[in-house]
């Protein structure tokens, strides 16, 4: 396996291959990960995964300071698992002048739920997203893929789109959840719970369940469906941002005609002491 940390280098290195499969991460790596970088390998002719934790996405009060950075550990992972290329540029690489052109997602795909408690952070996401697909598949021959977990399930959808509106010829791969046995999707940001929210953490998937569970029962009243999956994490010690019943394709609000089993996702977001955690259910 090539760790490579420079995009000439780079370049160089996929020069005799024709078919890139890319796995895009910030490091930290997971079960989750391996499971995407499993996925890649059996796509292309050459598996690349970066690791870069990018600035762009990050609001001020966020962790991008405390982000877990742990190359090396992720690098050994990497190797035991067949991966070609990791690609880890520093900063200085990727941005060498501040990134002034951006790709900006359109509101109605980008401002509403996670976009709408980060704002920007569609606009950080699909810029690096952009940038790093230059990196890797400016100069592929053949067929060109990339690997996104569904755990970011609006981020995938946003990627889907640019892909689709930007004629990128790249083929987005959605990858299934990875969960530990008592149900907590994996996450870098898990390692930040202490051993009592990890042990509180599966609510999370538990309310979101609850939530489909009633839809699929027929209860037709969403909003109060949502607002008492809040309440009953709230009552828990949680403070959830949102937790909702979307259509899958568009991440809108089902009309009556949608809430048919097949069609719908519930989605997530709440904060546990200091811990934001995400999760979603298709149903
Ligand atoms: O999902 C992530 O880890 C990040 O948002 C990504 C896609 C690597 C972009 O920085």
């Amino acid at each position: 396996m090539q760790v490579i940390h420079t995009i000439a280098e780079l370049r160089q290195a996929l020069a005799r291959y024709d078919s890139p499969a890319f796995v895009p991460t910030m490091g930290n790596l997971h079960d989750g990960h391996l499971a995407l970088v499993r996925r890649a390998r059996t796509l292309g002719d050459v598996s690349v995964v970066s690791i870069f934790v990018n600035r762009l996405q990050f609001l001020p009060h966020e962790d991008f300071d405390t982000y877990p950075r742990t190359l090396d550990a992720d690098c050994a992972r990497l190797a035991e698992l067949g991966c070609d290329i990791v690609f880890a540029p520093a900063e200085s690489e990727l941005y060498p002048q501040p990134q002034t052109f951006k790709v900006q997602p359109p509101a109605a795909l980008a401002d509403l739920l996670e976009g709408h408690f980060r704002p920007g952070f569609f606009t950080g996401v699909c810029t690096v997203v952009m940038k790093l697909f230059q990196c890797v598949f400016a100069q592929a021959k053949g067929e060109r893929h990339a690997v996104f977990g569904k755990k970011d399930y609006q981020q995938l959808m946003i990627i889907r789109q640019m892909v689709q509106q930007f004629a990128l010829p790249i083929t987005i791969h959605g990858g299934e959840i990875e969960r530990a046995p008592d149900g907590l999707a994996l996450s870098s940001r898990n390692g930040y719970l202490s051993p009592q929210e990890r042990a509180e953490a599966p609510q999370l998937l538990l309310a979101l369940r609850t939530l489909a569970a009633g839809v699929l029962a027929g209860e037709h009243n969403l909003a109060a469906l949502e607002h008492h999956a809040m309440q009953t994490l709230a009552a828990r010690g949680w403070q959830p941002d949102y937790l909702t019943v979307r259509r899958r394709e568009d991440l809108q609000p089902p009309t009556e005609h949608d809430l048919q089993p097949g069609r719908l996702v519930a989605l997530g977001a709440a904060r546990l002491g200091r811990t934001r955690l995400i999760d979603n259910w298709e149903f």
